[in-house]
């Protein structure tokens, strides 16, 4: 562990805009460009997506901030962060616990995140084939439901992709690859605005403006507010130490209030526009808003299908999405493997095959729940894939979040976090204090109640 000085022993980012790129290459990925839209078209369009902007901008993003606080100051591994901020200020040391949840909420993640970010590579491939020239929403269909279908093919994507990101950890070259972030990501951009012109032109446009805009209370359940906290943290990477062991590698003189708003900002842009993008495709075509995760590898084809130059934008774009997948893929792993190095001394490369073993032999559970396994389900409603998301999406994160927010604000002694974040004026620290020590972690308490035990609202938890 390192004490002394004020650097990571596992190095630092060297300047404050090679955090914001690797925390912008963590936090987007498929959360905004898969996940986001099908969750909007599930869960009633402009309720989830106006609920998700309130959980993201009062919710999660003074957590964020909370978390890069804590890991700058801590320096390490989450887990070792903990123990030395618990032991200097003689706290009890379950509050160590966060980082183990945090763990396997990463290795939980990134067995079913990998599976997706297979049929991203599939689709890759499979669009500069030209397999989808002027294809038909019937064909595009039948191609997902062929493609999920096969158990065989989707492992071998899933292998592929979980190859792909062990060897970029182990070998260590993260950090370059966060570097090319720099031409990937506004590349990405510029793609979503390509499609987003093409929605507009499709005639879908103000129908699916209108879905994602036009806010109903009615529309509004509990799921669909502990959908949209979860969604908020998944998407920021947040509530699993994640942005904690980025944290630990951000120089002292980075302004911790000013990089986490941009972070969370582009990362909600991509989201809204990755909505945009995927709803006039979906209206003008007659498809289902609540087809659940086969929206975007049934959509995206028929727009690149059927504009010009679509097999090479298409072919860019899922490559764009997979790079994408790879930079958050890399991150969730970022607290197993920065402990492990720590703790054992192990090689990045011994200890990134054993991750990706892991992740490998967690996630055949939901690449067969597309299949062999459609019918079966772990609590008598969810499949295998289902379940996990659930566990990790909407109670790992936002449980490990709050226990966070609450260590930040009622644990940490005064002056650490006024330094950290560089709070001078009164007021505004009792407006943080405010946010991360009550409305936060208040909000994330009775969204989690009332989400899982929706009872308790109508109050017959006992019949
Ligand atoms: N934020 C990533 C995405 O939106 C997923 C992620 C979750 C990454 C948790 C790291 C930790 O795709």
């Amino acid at each position: 562990m390192n004490q002394d000085e004020d650097v990571s022993p596992h190095g630092m980012w060297s300047s404050r805009w090679l955090f914001v790129l690797a925390a912008v290459g963590s936090a987007v990925g498929l959360g905004n460009i898969w996940k986001f839209p099908y969750l909007t078209g599930a869960n009633g369009g402009a309720a989830f997506v106006l609920i998700f902007l309130v959980t993201t901008f009062i919710v999660a993003v003074p957590m964020l901030m909370a978390e890069v606080l804590i890991g700058r100051q801590g320096r390490n591994s989450p887990v070792n962060t903990l123990r030395i901020l618990v032991q200097q200020h003689r706290r009890s040391g379950w509050w160590v616990l966060i980082a183990w949840f945090g763990m396997l909420a990463g290795i939980l993640i990134l067995s079913y995140y990998s599976v997706a970010a297979g049929w991203a590579l599939y689709y890759m491939v499979m669009m500069a084939s030209g397999a989808f020239d002027g294809v038909t929403a019937e064909v595009a269909n039948q191609t997902f439901a062929a493609f999920t279908g096969n158990p065989w093919l989707l492992g071998l994507c899933h292998v592929i992709f979980l190859t792909l990101t062990v060897i970029i950890i182990g070998k260590g070259v993260v950090r370059g690859l966060e570097s090319s972030n720099r031409w990937f990501m506004p590349l990405l951009f510029l793609l979503l605005l390509v499609l987003l012109g093409y929605g507009m032109m499709s005639g879908g446009f103000s129908e699916a403006f209108a879905f994602m805009f036009d806010f109903k209370w009615v529309d509004v359940t509990t799921s669909t507010w502990l959908t949209a906290l979860g969604q908020s943290f998944f998407t920021l990477s947040l509530g699993m130490c994640c942005m904690m062991s980025y944290g630990a590698y951000v120089p002292s003189n980075a302004s911790i209030p000013g990089t986490t708003a941009a972070i969370a900002l582009i990362s909600t842009l991509v989201s809204i526009g990755a909505g945009l993008a995927i709803f006039p495709i979906v209206f003008v075509n007659g498809l289902e808003p609540a087809q659940g995760p086969g929206l975007m590898f049934v959509t995206l084809p028929l727009a690149f299908g059927h504009m010009s130059f679509g097999a090479l934008f298409g072919f860019l774009f899922f490559l764009l999405v997979s790079f994408a997948a790879i930079t958050s893929a890399i991150s969730m792993t970022e607290p197993a493997l920065a402990y492990l190095v720590e703790e054992y001394n192990a090689s990045r490369s011994r200890v990134a095959v054993t991750l990706g073993v892991l992740c490998w032999m967690i996630g055949v559970g939901t690449v067969l729940s597309f299949n062999v396994l459609a019918d079966f389900t772990v609590d008598g409603s969810r499949t295998i894939f289902a379940f996990i998301d659930h566990l990790t999406q909407n109670i790992i994160l936002p449980v490990c979040g709050l226990l966070l927010a609450v260590f930040c604000a009622w644990r940490l002694p005064r002056l650490v976090v006024q330094s950290q974040l560089g709070i001078r004026s009164r007021s505004i620290w009792w407006l943080w204090q405010l946010f991360i020590g009550v409305v936060s972690p208040l909000a994330v308490a009775v969204i989690l109640v009332m989400g899982l035990f929706p009872c308790v609202l109508t109050q017959d938890c006992g019949a």
